[in-house]
């Protein structure tokens, strides 16, 4: 994609965040997303493991006010209590067996009742065999986040046409509990 994902802006709108609230994108990639969301205000923090990615990231948004880039792995964040978490392809990229583990850092860098915000690839074509992405249902959202997390929304998106091989992209909003 060469731009903030298209449902980005829906996600936003449905969720109770408002500006300056303290986001953090783990596995941002170029950045698109979380320049958009500096954009709108937020105080934004995007980190990915890939020097290369970062880079790009920089180069394309580096004077964006309110924004941040750093090299790092997610699952080496300290604690940090941001009000939200933007993922886009991140929980997907991710093989089942660390899902899970992705989702106890996502929600040990949350502030109490902070906000797991994800567009997640819920239908994926054929040809994806082995992944990555992978896909994750709607009823496997519901499993993985049933205990420590709330559903407060959960979305069909329209896919980017970019990416043919997403047949369905879900909006889920949870709040920490
Ligand atoms: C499929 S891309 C998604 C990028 C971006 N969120 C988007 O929607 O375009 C997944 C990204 O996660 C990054 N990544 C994978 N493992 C990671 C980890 N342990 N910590 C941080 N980033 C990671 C990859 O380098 C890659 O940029």
């Amino acid at each position: 994609m060469h731009g903030p994902h298209p449902s980005l802006a829906a996600l936003v709108r449905l969720s109770t965040l408002r500006a300056p609230a303290k986001g953090w994108v783990p596995g941002c990639g170029s950045g698109h997303d979380a320049a958009a969301l500096a954009g709108e205000g937020f105080e934004i923090e995007a980190s990915d493991i890939s020097p290369t990615a970062i880079q790009v990231a920089q180069n394309l948004y580096g004077k964006v006010p309110r924004v941040k880039f750093t090299v790092a792995d997610l699952f080496e964040k300290k604690k940090a209590g941001f009000d939200f978490i933007f993922d886009r392809a991140m929980w997907c990229a991710l093989p089942p067996g660390r899902q899970q583990e992705y989702l106890k850092a996502c929600w040990e860098n949350l502030r109490p009742e902070g906000l797991f915000c994800s567009i997640a690839f819920t239908k994926l074509s054929k040809e994806i065999e082995t992944g990555p992405p992978f896909e994750i249902s709607k009823k496997e959202i519901e499993q993985q986040l049933r205990g420590k997390w709330k559903i407060v929304q959960m979305e069909v998106a329209k896919p980017p046409e970019l990416t043919p091989f997403i047949l369905e992209e879900t909006l889920v909003i949870a709040r920490k509990q």
